[in-house]
């Protein structure tokens, strides 16, 4: 199979963005190179949501490549293993479940449900008395949460595919054999994530956001870093800690049951993954070096001060034309959002204090940010067996077992009775 590179090599900057990368005499693969983030919102016609499908021809892309591929470079440092020593041990159980746990987002998923009836969450946001909110039109109004929706999404999708290839980097460079087939089985699962969330924006919802800078320079760290346990640190405790909380929140208050079912399949395999990364490197940490863990408790702590700013739209808001870091502000100094964004930390930081990055040294960093409160919740590394074990069950995703919300309500009265 020949390829025919046109332009540099991969690693250079490519004047045309356009290259073709062609099998010889076989049909054209369009690929587009780029060397930055495309920034362009992208429109998926006869999407489900919303059925009166507000005026977005602003936002339409030309489709005259199929793919678009950002490069990154990485110093990957693999390893073999010869002696295939399997150590019956939690991370050959957390593999078995893996193995058993499958589903398939074609087959599990019914996707032809009808779209409920959506209240607005101006309040939610704190843009209910924004100048610029409020001078929108309702027809705007609509558009404007569906963007918000679809941002929020998009940033799940693109999280996914960060999982996914960090996940296949640490197939090569885990060090232990039970390690690299779980990585296996954790690259299968994102598959899967960045299936279901990629069908979803665009048959359900119809709109794409390009990832959020912040997210997308925590992951590109996590991809080039060549130390194979800052990639575990980086996702499976931070990355996936977050997620799992913001699963847990999207399942509780989206008014849609097909995205009900896809965050409560998506959780249970994340719960899979952030459960092996507190257990492989609970061990691992103590056999580094003081300086070693200070590094990996620093770069724990930044991750998690970048992810706490993700968490705002400003591409929607900028979409729009509002002044961004005005409609940021403002969505940052509501109740709401202030609140919301740290109860996301709720597994980060007891994860963090297990493995042993909550060092003296960051502890008073995560203080700052006001997250270091969470430390004495429980952590993920006792396994309950009973419930990473439990059968799927599509039903239960309407349950609310989740305490984000109940969590969310006690501050929000706690605020209440201060304000007096
Ligand atoms: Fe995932
Ligand atoms: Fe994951």
């Amino acid at each position: 199979m020949t390829f025919i590179w046109q332009g540099s090599t991969l690693s250079g900057r490519f004047e045309d963005e356009k290259i073709a990368f062609k099998e010889k005499g076989e049909v054209d693969m369009k690929i587009a190179w780029r060397d930055e983030t495309p920034r362009k919102i992208q429109q998926f016609p006869g999407a489900d949501y919303p059925s009166t499908n507000p005026d977005l021809e602003d936002v339409l892309t030309s489709r005259d490549v199929d793919h678009v591929a950002q490069i990154f470079q990485t110093p990957l440092t693999g390893s073999y293993n010869w002696d295939y020593s399997v150590q019956d041990d939690r991370i050959k159980k957390l593999y078995e479940l893996g193995k058993q746990l499958n589903w398939d987002p074609q087959m599990d998923i019914d996707w032809d449900r009808p779209w409920p009836e959506e209240e607005r969450q101006a309040e939610l946001m704190n843009l209910h008395d924004y100048p610029p909110y409020l001078a929108l039109s309702d027809k705007e109004r609509d558009e404007f949460w569906l963007h918000m929706n679809a941002w929020s999404l998009s940033q799940f999708l693109h999280g996914e595919q960060g999982a996914l290839l960090v996940a296949s980097q640490l197939c090569s460079c885990a060090p232990t054999f039970n390690a690299k087939l779980y990585a296996a089985s954790q690259t299968f699962d994102e598959a899967r994530h960045v299936e279901v969330f990629n069908q979803y924006i665009q048959k359900r919802i119809g709109l794409m956001y390009p990832i959020n800078t912040h997210l997308n320079s925590i992951i590109d760290k996590i991809l080039t870093d060549p130390r194979w346990d800052l990639k575990f640190i980086g996702m499976q405790i931070v990355i996936e800690g977050l997620a799992l909380s913001a699963f847990n929140t999207t399942r509780e208050t989206t008014p849609d049951p097909v995205l009900k079912d896809i965050v409560y399949l998506v959780t249970r395999d994340e719960a899979r993954h952030v459960t092996f990364g507190v257990n492989y490197l609970e061990e691992f940490v103590q056999t580094l070096t003081e300086e070693e863990r200070e590094e990996r408790a620093l770069f724990a702590f930044e991750a998690c001060a970048i992810s706490r700013e993700r968490l705002v739209a400003t591409d929607v808001f900028r979409h729009f034309g509002w002044d961004v870091e005005e409609s940021r502000r403002k969505v940052l100094d509501g109740f709401v959002m202030s609140t919301f964004r740290n109860l996301l930390f709720q597994r980060v930081v007891p994860n963090l204090r297990r493995i042993g990055l909550l060092t003296e040294s960051v502890r008073p960093k995560f203080e700052e940010l006001g997250i270091l409160e969470y430390e004495a919740m429980t952590d993920d590394g006792d396994i309950d067996w009973n419930k990473l074990e439990r059968p799927l069950d599509i039903t239960e995703a309407q349950s609310h077992e989740q305490s984000m919300l109940a969590a969310f309500h006690e501050a929000f009265e706690a605020d209440q009775a201060v304000a007096g």
